[in-house]
């Protein structure tokens, strides 16, 4: 799959979700079988790239190409200058955020709220597409409201503005994250454009993953979600969508050492106070992901309170973990090295 001049090295990619989708994880990701990785979104306010949030989300050193940069706004011009810095600080690709359901990013319209608009959507692409040399992508949801689905037509004019992808999360601005994703307005956009499409909402593992693929025809699928404490998903889905096979388990041995080079660019990259801080969010995860009685074991890593202590208590009951003197049972691993999701499905085949 192919987005301008790049060759993408997989059908799936991580979704960019906000306080997730940081350096850090979005290097895991994309070592683990993600084929693209957008970062968090960033205001297109320069007036805010101040702020060490700013700063930290904007720092792309060490990533694998192509770096995605998404950016969140309203106004044509303010877009079109924040995606040329952009460009200039490394971005090789700018996603555009159409999808987030807030209603107002720092008090303006943003986000999915633009889909109500489309002339001003039609103004954006031009605007940020005539801006950049690089490709400009677009993340939509699929309308305003179950009454207003208008992202075919969205994805008409993204594709007359010179947009070089899109990825549609299958739920409309109003659903939020409720009720269960839809593909139907999904399959119907891929099939009235030429624009490479990624399926996105609800994509919990590899059967999934192929059946999306199957029934929208998209190019790829995205997932957000589902890679919280299971960055690994990538590796699984990648493999079955290219071979068709299922990837070799991952011993607990691999996901402890996956897990402690995980918070280990954590620390490193938030330093100490916000480096503890953002590990409990993943450590919480791993531990709901992997554990069968995950509460003690989290209670216990949440609530050290610096970088060495939460470090010593991640390697003490990954070891035990590992050494199987928990509750989780004799599996050695996932099947197919997936998620928790498609360990069941395999379970209780
Ligand atoms: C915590 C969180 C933060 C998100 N932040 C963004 C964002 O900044 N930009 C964006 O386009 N979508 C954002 N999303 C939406 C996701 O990219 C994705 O479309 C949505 O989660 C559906 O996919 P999933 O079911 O695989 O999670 C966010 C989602 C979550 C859960």
């Amino acid at each position: 799959m192919r987005i301008g001049p790049y060759v993408l090295p997989s059908q799936v990619v991580l979704a960019p979700m906000a306080g997730v989708t940081d350096r850090p994880f979005r290097i895991l990701c994309r070592s683990l079988g993600a084929g693209l990785a957008a970062s968090e979104m960033i205001t297109s306010d320069a007036r805010l790239w101040h702020t060490r949030k700013s700063r930290l989300r904007m720092n792309h050193e060490g990533e694998p190409e192509p770096r995605v940069v998404q950016l969140a706004g309203s106004e044509p011009d303010v877009l079109a200058e924040a995606a040329r810095a952009n460009v200039a600080l490394g971005a090789q690709i700018i996603d555009l955020n159409m999808g987030c359901p807030a209603k107002k990013v720092c008090g303006r319209s943003c986000g999915s709220a633009l889909l109500a608009d489309e002339t001003l959507v039609a103004r954006i692409l031009d605007s940020v597409v005539r801006a950049v040399a690089v490709p400009v992508t677009l993340k939509i949801r699929t309308g305003w409201d179950p009454a207003r689905r208008n992202g075919v037509r969205i994805a008409r004019i993204a594709e007359q503005c010179g947009v070089s992808a899109l990825a549609v999360h299958g739920r409309t601005r109003a659903d939020f994250f409720t009720g269960v994703a839809e593909f139907d307005t999904i399959r119907e956009i891929k099939s009235s454009v030429t624009l490479p499409v990624f399926a996105n909402g609800d994509i919990d593992g590899v059967q999934k993953a192929r059946k999306v693929l199957d029934f929208t025809g998209a190019d790829g699928v995205m997932i957000g979600r589902a890679s919280h404490g299971a960055p690994w998903i990538f590796r699984a889905v990648n493999a079955s969508l290219c071979s068709g096979i299922l990837a070799p388990p991952l011993l607990r041995a691999d996901l402890r050492d996956i897990i402690l080079a995980h918070l280990d660019s954590l620390y490193l990259f938030y330093g100490e106070e916000s480096g503890v801080r953002i590990a409990r969010k993943h450590l919480g995860w791993y531990c709901a992901q992997l554990l069968e009685d995950p509460a003690p074991v989290r209670r216990e890593l949440l609530a050290a309170a610096d970088t060495a202590a939460q470090f010593a208590h991640a390697v003490r009951h990954l070891g035990e973990w590992v050494n199987g003197v928990d509750s989780v049972g004799p599996m050695t691993g996932f099947p197919c090295g997936g998620s928790r999701n498609d360990r069941e499905e395999k379970t209780s085949a």
